[in-house]
């Protein structure tokens, strides 16, 4: 199949990447000629494990390909993907959908035999008509379907989540498209992938409805943990005690700062005021928002309570920047909220990510970045553990000790054992779980 893929962000450099890897003949175009001459030099925009090498070897073996010139690439293609960015529009939270519908413009000029026209970008429902009716409006003579297929792909797991997903979502009912869209993903197929051909509609609200149920389910054991802490109670093996049910389901129960990402929150957001517009509010999603919302601030509130409210002649060393790990991404990251709150408590901010701290410098002020998570300890009064990279699940607890003003930790992922580090000679806070007293 001959895809081009229109925007080379996160989910189509992934996907178009990907599909190459499948063998089929990819072109990604994007307006950005920057970031096209650096693509085409190997220099990947974003952190993703393994991407890098899967991109040469598709280069290589001239099946992906890179260029600004999308009239081209549409019109020697079976498929195109729209890829584009949908963030939240100021103001009011809705998706801004300006930039999917200017590439669905721009798409529709240079059809020429029958073309697939897919949205891969999450699009509030009823985008795919909009998209359908600007293209035969702008073009009426071009033959054309156009499809809804939304990603599930989680950052620092893109690669496996597309070659290894749990489902794929197809919304069309046109027969044309759904034999194309078919042979695309026919190497998935062989993996047992379930691909569930549906209508466009539904492919796209299945989209919000998975976010929203994820965010809800890690909202929920977020409020759980807090009544955990009040009440002597563990939210680890509450989690695991519920989980086990296979109608709950043990995944998303880990409790910590709130939710963030490019998804995540822009996701809700939409879905909420797309209810809104409809008359039917989805009052439960509203609610998680709101709840994740105050929650970042209320872990600034957690630090500053173990020195009896207030941070001021405190230096307070953050271990993780990124809204996860595995990722540079900073975007509505936790750490963003968390920092600021510190800082109005009085605290000095040391911080230490192991990839995301030049974005970081782009969100953050007033912060002495550190080259390791010794570093950053040394001299601090307290060291809180934000996002749970691997390398910090192993700290040297005693070098720790020594190095800080003040045996504090705060770990909001629940990364450590609390007798473990109490036995170190720390006060130790987690998130949903017993204080222990420092040995
Ligand atoms: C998410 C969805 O998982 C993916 O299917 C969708 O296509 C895009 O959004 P991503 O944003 O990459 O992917 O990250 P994810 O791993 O889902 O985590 C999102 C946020 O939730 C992070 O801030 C993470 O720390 C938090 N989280 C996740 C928890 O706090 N607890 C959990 O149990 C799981």
């Amino acid at each position: 199949m001959r895809i081009t893929m229109v925007g080379t962000g996160y989910v189509g450099l992934v996907s178009g990447t990907c599909f190459a890897d499948f063998g089929h003949q990819v072109t990604c175009v994007d307006k950005n000629v920057d970031k096209i001459a650096a693509l085409d030099r190997g220099v990947i925009p974003i952190y993703e494990p393994d991407l890098d090498r899967l991109v040469e070897a598709n280069v290589r073996a001239g099946r992906l390909a890179f260029s600004t010139e999308l009239p081209e690439a549409v019109a020697n293609s079976d498929a195109v993907f729209i890829a584009v960015g949908t963030p939240s529009r100021r103001g009011d939270g809705h998706a801004d959908l300006s930039y999917v519908y200017a590439a669905a413009r721009e798409i529709a000029v240079n059809l020429k035999d029958f073309t697939v026209v897919i949205t891969k970008s999450t699009v509030p429902v009823g985008t795919g008509d909009e998209v359908e009716r600007l293209i035969r409006d702008t073009n009426p003579q071009a033959d054309v379907a156009v499809a809804s297929n939304p990603e599930f792909l989680r950052e620092g797991a893109a690669i496996r989540d597309f070659k290894h997903p749990d489902r794929i979502v197809v919304g069309t009912d046109d027969e044309r498209a759904r034999k194309i869209i078919a042979e695309i993903y026919r190497p998935l197929y062989l993996n047992q992938a379930p691909v569930m051909f549906t209508g466009r509609r539904t492919a796209e609200l299945i989209k919000y409805a998975a976010n929203a149920f994820l965010a809800t389910k890690i909202t929920f054991i977020n409020e759980i943990a807090d009544l955990a802490e009040k009440v002597g109670a563990d939210v680890q093996e509450i989690a695991r005690g519920i989980g086990l049910d296979n109608r709950i389901g043990a995944k998303f129960l880990h409790a910590g700062p709130g939710f963030g990402g490019s998804c995540f929150p822009k996701d809700t957001r939409a879905l909420v005021k797309t209810a809104q517009d409809h008359e039917t509010p989805i009052r439960i999603v509203e609610a998680v928002l709101s709840v994740n919302e105050i929650r970042k601030r209320a872990m600034a509130r957690k630090v500053a309570a173990v020195f009896g409210g207030s941070l001021r002649g405190k230096t307070v060393a953050l271990l993780g920047l990124t809204f996860k790990p595995n990722t540079d991404d900073m975007r509505e990251s936790p750490s963003i909220p968390l920092v600021t709150a510190l800082q109005d408590l009085g605290a000095t901010i040391k911080a230490y990510d192991p990839v995301g701290m030049e974005q970081a410098r782009n969100e953050l002020t007033d912060v002495t970045y550190c080259s390791g998570p010794y570093e950053c300890a040394e001299g601090a009064d307290a060291l809180v553990i934000v996002t749970e990279w691997e390398q910090f699940r192993a700290l040297d607890l005693g070098r720790l000790k020594q190095q800080m003003a003040c045996p504090v930790m705060v770990d909001l992922r629940n990364v450590y054992r609390p007798s473990e580090v109490a036995a170190h000679g720390f006060k130790y806070e987690s998130v949903g779980r017993p204080s222990p007293s420092p040995g």
